[in-house]
């Protein structure tokens, strides 16, 4: 005889119908509800906002300081389109809550240069056409900024030969290594690769690859 309230598994097995989450639902408009009080030092500049506590750094940038140069590739860690520099370390805005950066310096790709006053990497990327669509650029010049100030301080990558070495060679393995974080859906790599050897032959570290408010590198 049937169970008209019943399902059942694949093994036959009768299982009572699922019941509504009738009180799910206003918990959770009341949840969406909250807010909470965020002050973000963004290019060197304080900057309040009432947030979802919820607000991914990445959001609270691209949709609440209107700072879109940051982009969403993944949304998941998985793309690098979305690196912003924290404390001059790189960082995926993405997975990160806002609300856990407020005594943390951040910056953009909008605070390391402007039109008509590039930072070296920006113009290095320029000179070298190391880019197609542009989606990955600034989260390949923040990396690579960050990338520089790692290897000036010495960190070494899966890629060094010599762990115990501070003096790390920025070879063509290294570098590929320590930039694999970033995609570029446009394969512009040989070019966003010499951009960078650009500015890091002329000694352009992280300091001012990172343009006018960044703290320079790791710390
Ligand atoms: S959007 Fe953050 S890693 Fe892809
Ligand atoms: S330039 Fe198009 S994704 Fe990199």
């Amino acid at each position: 005889m049937s169970e008209p309230d019943a399902d059942r598994t694949r093994d036959g097995a009768v299982q009572p119908a699922a019941t509504q989450p009738v009180a799910a639902q206003p918990a959770a408009a009341q949840l969406s509800a909250i807010t909470v009080n965020v002050t973000l030092n963004v290019n060197g500049q304080a900057r309040r906002l009432d947030l979802d506590p919820r607000t991914s750094l990445l959001d609270a940038l691209r949709e609440h300081l209107r700072l879109s140069g940051t982009k969403k590739g993944c949304d998941h860690g998985q793309c690098g389109a979305c690196t912003v520099l924290v404390n001059g370390r790189r960082v995926n805005s993405c997975l990160t809550l806002a609300v856990m950066r407020q005594d943390d310096e951040i910056v953009t790709i909008e605070g390391m240069g402007r039109p008509g006053d590039l930072g070296p990497l920006q113009a290095a990327f320029v000179e070298r056409d190391g880019f197609q669509c542009g989606y990955c650029t600034p989260g390949q010049i923040c990396s690579a900024a960050g990338m520089l100030a790692e290897v000036e301080a010495g960190w070494p990558s899966h890629a060094t030969a010599d762990v115990s070495s501070t003096r790390i060679e920025l070879t063509d393995e290294e570098l590929r290594e320590r930039m694999s974080g970033n995609i570029c859906r446009c394969a512009a790599y040989p070019n966003i690769a010499a951009a960078i050897r650009d500015v890091a032959a002329h000694g352009d570290g992280a300091a001012r690859g990172a343009g006018h408010t960044a703290r320079g590198g790791p710390r």
